[in-house]
């Protein structure tokens, strides 16, 4: 059979991020280089073979710029610096050339929306006089009622509490974020220019593409309306068109003239973190603005045959539509991780983030299952995957960390009523033993599980039935069976089932329901969820057959 002919040759006429598994690489905690208790550049070149290993495409790294890290890192001192914990930009560049040599790609992770308080402009901001020009850069506006002591508008926090703070003299200033997170005015012209030019900074450097952080923020009703009571949550902003401060119109021009950018050089991509509408999203994928923008869907599905059918389809259509490919995304630095998220009820809000955990109505086992389960059935779909780092382990949700390691700003903004999101983005467990599980020489930044060293990648390397092995193995049958073309048929096996069938020939089915069901026909059983299944597929398992 010839190559054209050939259903399970990968195709190589496609742009890599159609078809690419990009790994989220949450620096901080991913490996530690110099013992200082922070992963680092250097930390992730020494594990760049365990990348290549893993079998994915591109890495996806968090913000690695200057930054006091009241975000850890989505406040930006300056993007043009590398945070000195991380490393430096000649490090940078040589783990970006490294990495292509092993044929993975790297993206970086660009803050527009908003920069740090301790970021130059808005240290010249805060020591202008009201009315300078040097204030104009960020969205700083005189209050409300006597003495202008109310806030501007009544807009909310997405950490908890108001979105204006009130600087000494009396005027206030945005952060839809953290305090430490001043919303920029991307009205003004030297916003503009800075971030086009730290784009090409950074397109100079070799870097692959970008993730646009918080990608349907930037511009704002410029007549500051109140919004009533609208609260605002994490990875959830209400979806509606032209918001007061979310997906405006306005967005696109900008967006038009990042790709415009990007264009100018080779096989360059934008990845939106857009939380929108689904019928506002394609909007960010027209040919001039994102290649992609992450369905966050999948990870929002409960346990659900129905539901998933449906992320699946409406998923796959709406970037089919504009002619993009959808991501998949099964976990990331800002939710629970899915290992836990699939032990807890189907009615848990999970992204409340509980302070003890809801140790009770937690079944681990049920959890780690279905973790596996929904691997094979996001790895084989058409599009791009991301995967965030820890989850090719199962590393569950660490929610017993004590209240004095909490570094998230959700947890002081919500007054202590949420624990916020450090229990995903724990240190990783490299090794069985040795400080830190190998993650580096120093104390971890946050402390580890009891019970991770059985967790470690070493440890898992050398199981078969691990989830490291799973991983590895659906990545590599991934590039024949998956990654081979962008056809997608769903098959209706029942409500309790979800499954499909790609143009290559293979089909997954995942069983979410209580009984176990027939396989249907098929010649080879190319991988299963649990190695020990045999026969007919168990309630929550999965299998890709041919
Ligand atoms: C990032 C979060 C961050 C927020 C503010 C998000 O969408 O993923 O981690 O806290 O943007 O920058």
């Amino acid at each position: 059979m010839s190559e054209a002919t050939d259903p399970t040759s990968a195709g190589t006429d496609v742009p890599w991020w159609r078809r690419g598994v990009v790994y989220q690489v949450y620096i901080r905690s991913f490996a530690d280089g110099d013992g200082d208790g922070t992963g680092d550049i250097e930390g992730l070149r020494s594990r760049l073979p365990y990348l290549r290993d893993l079998g994915v495409d591109a890495v996806w790294i968090n913000p690695w710029y200057q930054s006091p890290l009241a975000d850890g890192g989505y406040d930006v001192t300056d993007y043009r610096v590398i945070e000195p914990r991380y490393g430096n930009v000649e490090q940078a560049e040589r783990l970006i050339a490294e990495a292509n040599g092993l044929g993975i790609k790297v993206i970086a992770d660009l803050v527009p929306n908003h920069s740090s308080d301790q970021h130059v402009w808005f240290q010249e901001a805060i020591a202008a006089a009201p009315g300078d020009p040097a204030r104009s850069r960020y969205h700083i506006r005189d209050g409300r009622g006597p003495d202008g002591a109310e806030p501007p508008t009544d807009w909310a926090s997405v950490f908890g509490g108001p979105a204006w703070t009130r600087l000494d003299d009396g005027q206030w200033y945005l952060h839809l974020f953290a305090p430490e997170q001043p919303d920029l005015n991307w009205d003004h012209p030297e916003v503009r220019d800075e971030f086009h030019a730290v784009l090409r900074f950074w397109l100079d450097r070799g870097i692959d593409g970008f993730r646009i952080d918080v990608a349907h923020g930037l511009v704002k009703d410029p007549t500051f309306p109140d919004l009533g009571a609208e609260t605002q949550q994490i990875l959830g902003s209400p979806r509606k068109a032209n918001h007061a401060h979310w997906d405006r119109d306005g967005v696109h021009e900008i967006v038009r003239g990042w790709r415009e950018i990007l264009d100018g050089y080779d096989d360059r991509m934008m990845v939106a973190e857009a939380w929108v509408a689904p019928n506002r999203l394609s909007l960010y994928l027209r040919p001039d603005e994102y290649h992609q923008s992450f369905n966050f869907s999948f990870l929002e599905s409960p346990w659900d045959a129905e539901q998933f059918g449906t992320v699946i389809t409406e998923g796959a259509a709406a970037a089919a539509e504009v002619g993009s490919t959808s991501t998949w995304v099964l976990s990331n630095h800002d939710v629970m991780r899915e290992t836990t998220r699939y032990g807890l009820p189907n009615d848990t809000n999970w992204r409340t983030w509980p302070v003890t955990g809801p140790v009770d109505a937690l079944d681990v086992d049920l959890g780690r299952r279905r973790a596996r389960a929904a691997a094979l059935l996001f790895l084989g779909l058409p599009g791009s995957a991301y995967i965030y780092q820890g989850e090719e382990l199962g590393l569950p949700e660490a929610w017993d960390l004590p209240a004095e390691v909490l570094d998230d700003p959700v947890w002081e903004r919500s007054g202590h009523t949420q624990k916020g999101r450090d229990g995903c983005r724990v240190p990783l467990p490299w090794t069985a033993d040795g400080p830190s599980l190998g993650f580096g020489d120093g104390k971890p930044w946050l402390p580890q599980p009891i019970g991770w060293s059985d967790l470690a990648a070493e440890v898992q390397a050398d199981d078969a039935a691990s989830s490291l092995s799973l991983y590895r193995m659906a990545l590599a049958l991934r590039r024949r069976w998956a990654a081979a073309d962008e056809e997608l048929e769903v098959l209706d096996l029942g409500a309790d089932v979800v499954a499909y069938r790609r143009g290559s020939g293979m089909t997954c089915v995942v069983n979410m329901g209580d009984e176990p069901i027939d396989l249907p026909e098929h010649t080879e059983i190319l991988l299963r969820s649990d190695p020990a299944g045999d026969g007919r597929l168990a309630p929550d398992d999965a299998v890709w057959l041919r």
